[in-house]
């Protein structure tokens, strides 16, 4: 279980960057991991690009041949967790996963 939450954690971050590369136009990108509890993880990524439409559809995307946030949704469903994505106020993209991690 323990490798399986780091290799996620691991390949969340890197797409998360390949996509702030890619598709974000950003200056400046933050990834910040947090214990939010005893029992969780808060995986944070945050760029000041250009963001997202309003109404993103991951199953829309996977059908066009995007599949780097789906597979972000799948790892994090798989381990039980939840995932926000959403445009900042300030512009760019925040991706928030927060998953089950009991404290060893
Ligand atoms: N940080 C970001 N800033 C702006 N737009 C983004 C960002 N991340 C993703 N997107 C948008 O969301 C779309 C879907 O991203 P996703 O990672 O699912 O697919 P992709 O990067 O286009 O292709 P793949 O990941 O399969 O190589 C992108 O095509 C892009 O339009
Ligand atoms: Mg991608």
């Amino acid at each position: 279980m323990e490798e399986a939450i780091e290799l996620s954690t691991y390949r969340i971050v890197q797409e998360s960057l390949n996509n702030i590369y890619k598709h974000s136009s950003a200056t400046a990108a933050q990834i910040n991991l947090q214990r939010t509890s005893p029992r969780a993880l808060m995986i944070t990524i945050e760029d000041n690009g250009e963001g997202v439409e309003e109404q993103l559809d991951l199953v829309n995307l996977s059908q066009a041949g995007h599949y780097g946030l789906v597979g972000i949704e799948e790892r994090v469903k798989l381990l039980g967790g939840r995932l926000r994505i959403q445009n900042r106020a300030e512009g760019g993209l925040l991706i928030q996963a927060e998953i089950p991690h009991p404290k060893s």
